[in-house]
């Protein structure tokens, strides 16, 4: 187990291939949930993002080695990190997509833990607000997402940042129509936003501080970084002493070091459709990238934090 920057990066033998990844204005307060650990002190999740197609584009296979990894280690929860339904996310709160994309998909004993949710570009093209709906959670006890909100854990916070809204050419896109219900005014919504954040990090005692969005800060992939992200998240992160970013948006499973601190940048967003085939492989930070499906597991103890990609 070497440790780098100190943060342990565990290998994982799978399917015969290793992924070793080796891996001030008004205060806002965020919702927060409290989540158990382990015994010890200890949790384990598994992240996944840009899945939900009805079990197609291998999303059952992903979901099944989920399931198995998922009880090795005895996950405590699971991590979305968006664009949940595809190709429009829900057109409503009795959209049988749910059912189909997520509750008889993720059938595994170990999967039937609390899904922590957060909002993709293609959610924000159907009926966003459905999916906050708790008539959702009503037909399916795993599924609370909400936009922005606070995991409080005894060893780590797990922060979850609602990144959509940031993203300027989705406020000028003649193509797609977005849900902006309770995002405009879009300023005054992002800078709450990065408010509620601030404050809950600067709240935070825990040992770990982990930040999930849907978009990249950084990414080798086909959307490249978010410019926006870079600008207005990265600094918070850097001055809240963050340890890792998680995000999907990209297709891919893939692990970037900061170049001024040290967060490390994880892409997990291969819950199905994946392959695009588009990779800057020779930019600086770049130690992991695997194109295909797959989702990625984190193991927590209070000194050290052990990331698994899983592929297929
Ligand atoms: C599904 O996964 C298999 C490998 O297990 C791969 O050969 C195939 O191309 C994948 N299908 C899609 C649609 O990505």
């Amino acid at each position: 187990m070497a440790v780098y920057s100190g943060i342990s990066m565990v290998l994982c033998l799978w399917v015969g291939v290793v992924f070793g990844v080796c891996l001030a204005s008004a205060i806002v307060e965020l919702p927060t949930f409290h989540h158990p650990t382990k015994g010890d002190g200890s949790l384990s999740f598994l992240v996944i993002g840009d899945w939900g197609r009805k079990g197609d584009y291998n999303q059952s296979q992903v979901a099944f080695q989920m399931g198995e990894i998922g009880d090795q280690l005895a996950i405590d929860f699971v991590v979305s990190t968006g664009d949940n339904f595809y190709d429009n996310g829900l057109t409503g709160e009795h959209d049988d997509a749910f059912t189909e994309s997520f509750t008889d998909v993720y059938t595994a004993e170990s999967l039937q833990k609390q899904w922590y949710s957060v909002l993709g570009n293609h959610d924000y093209r159907g009926d966003a607000e459905a999916q906050l709906s708790s008539h959702l959670r009503k037909l399916d006890s795993r599924w609370p997402c909400l936009r922005s909100f606070v995991v409080n854990t005894e060893t780590v916070d797990l922060f979850f940042v609602d990144t959509t809204p940031f993203v300027e050419e989705y406020f000028n896109s003649p193509e797609h129509v977005y849900d902006w219900r309770g995002v405009f005014p879009q300023q005054t919504y992002t800078k709450n936003v990065l408010n509620g954040l601030e404050y809950a990090l600067m709240k935070s005692t825990t040992k770990w501080r982990i930040v999930i969005g849907h978009h990249a800060i950084r990414s080798a992939g086909h959307h490249g970084d978010t410019k926006e992200l870079v600008e207005r998240l990265l600094p918070i992160l850097r001055t809240y002493n963050v340890d890792l970013y998680m995000n999907g948006h990209d297709h891919s499973l893939e692990h970037i070091s900061d170049d001024e601190s040290p967060i490390q940048f994880m892409t997990s967003g291969a819950g199905s459709k994946a392959w695009r085939g588009d990779v800057t492989m020779d930019r600086k930070g770049v130690s992991f990238f695997y194109d295909g499906q797959g989702f990625m597991s984190v193991q927590l103890v209070e000194t050290d934090i052990g990331i698994v990609f899983y592929g297929c």
